[in-house]
Formats: structure tokens, sequence, C-alpha cells
């Protein structure tokens, strides 16, 4: 079974308030999006190999440790995923980045792919999947679902809010992918909007509401 990586810093969890508050304008639930996902990729990243280099500094020689593998590839869930993205390039800036487009049908909430442009080579990189949110899951469980077809092995997943219904069925389709998380919330209501959650990430971020 997958690990779930519940990220506790206060600085992830004021920020986090912050966005729960209706009263937060696009500009400032973005502005705090962005800024969480930069400190919990510190978390996401966490195992990641280095190599040693050697080369001079202006100083002396010496030998000096750099990321074994540059070329992670970050996937947003479209739309909401993208708030995350500038995040993860401010401290992954050689990253490149893949879309897939999940839109979770308002009745049934079953997620319906409507578009999916990926990388070349994603296969050999190790991929973090980036969406706020969890909540029934399967928005996530699809996509991670394509990068499997596509022969991705190094999948990781990282949200901002899950519910637990949502990481039960996601570690249940794909054991063995890692979630990361900034909060569990209590559950899902009768519209599948996690609770107490923050609503509708997509729109609050772009401003559809
Ligand atoms: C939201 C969210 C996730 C999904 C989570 O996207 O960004 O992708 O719902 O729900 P699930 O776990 O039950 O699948 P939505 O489909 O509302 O699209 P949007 O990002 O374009 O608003
Ligand atoms: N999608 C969201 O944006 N929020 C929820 O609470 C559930 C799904």
């Amino acid at each position: 079974m997958s690990d779930v990586h519940a990220i506790d810093h206060p600085l992830i969890a004021d920020k986090l308030t912050a966005m729960r508050r209706p009263t937060a304008s696009s500009a400032e639930f973005r502005m705090h999006l962005r800024s969480i996902t930069t400190l919990m990729a510190y978390e996401v990243t966490r195992d990641f190999a280095t190599k040693p280099v050697e080369f001079a500094t202006p100083v002396a020689t010496g030998t000096f440790p750099v990321l074994a593998e540059p070329a992670v590839i970050i996937v947003p869930i479209l739309r909401a995923g993208i708030g995350m993205v500038d995040g993860m390039l401010d401290v992954l800036p050689q990253a490149r980045v893949g879309h897939i487009g999940m839109a979770r049908d308002e009745k049934t909430h079953e997620p319906d792919e409507y578009y999916c442009k990926l990388p070349e080579g994603i296969e050999a990189a190790p991929v973090i999947v980036v969406d706020p949110m969890l909540a029934t899951g399967g928005s996530a469980i699809d996509a991670v679902s394509n990068l499997k077809e596509r022969g991705c092995k190094r999948i990781r997943l990282m949200n901002l809010v899950a519910a637990p219904e949502g990481i039960a069925a996601f570690q249940k389709a794909h054991p063995d992918v890692d979630i990361y998380v900034a909060a569990v919330d209590e559950c899902l209501n009768e519209h599948a909007y996690i609770v107490p959650g923050l609503g509708d990430a997509g729109d609050r971020i772009f401003g559809t509401v």
C-alpha cells in the first residue's frame, strides 16, 4: 500500500486557512496556492537522489551535490492543477510540464478526460501529478492510469486537500503511488465536495464563480 504524507507545517497550515475563507480573492487564493506548493515541493522531492560534481568555486576546488535526475515532469490535472505549476517550477526550474484535462460530471461526479499533452520520454522520468483537490479520487485515478498506460513507473501525487474517501479509492487503484497532502479533511458531501474543504478550486483560481 502506498504512503500518505500529510505535510504538517505552520506556514502551510496558515496559508491553507486563508484559502478556505470564502472572502479570499482569486489573486489571494492563487498566491497562497503557489506558496504552499513551493513549500510542499521540499517534502515531495526529499528523497530525490543527488550526484557529486567537481569544480572550482572562486576560492577552491571541491565536490558538490547536484540533482541526479533533473528531468522531472510535472503533470497538472486541468484546470485547477495549473495553479500549482508555478510553485513547482519555482524550485524545479528545469522540470518539463505535461497536461491532462479532466472535468467531473456535475451529476455523476465521474471524470471525463478532454485533453492530454505529455512531454516525450515521460515513461523514463519521475512524474509528479498535481491537483489541489482529491475528492472522490476519480480524476487522479484516471490521470495516473493514463500515465501508467504510457509506461510511467515513477509517479507521485500531490494534493492540497484530500477527503478520506478519495485517499482510500486512490490507494486501492494505485497502491504503488505515494500521496502528498497539506490537509486531510473530514468527508465528502452529497455533491462530492470536500467538507470543510475550500469549494471549487478551479473556479476560485480562475474567478469563474
Ligand atoms: C476538480 C479538482 C479535481 C477534481 C477532484 O476539478 O481540481 O481535478 O475536481 O474531484 P474528484 O477527486 O472527485 O475527481 P473539476 O473537475 O471541478 O475541474 P476544474 O479543475 O476544471 O474546475
Ligand atoms: N473539486 C473541487 O474543486 N472541490 C471539491 O471540494 C471537490 C472537487
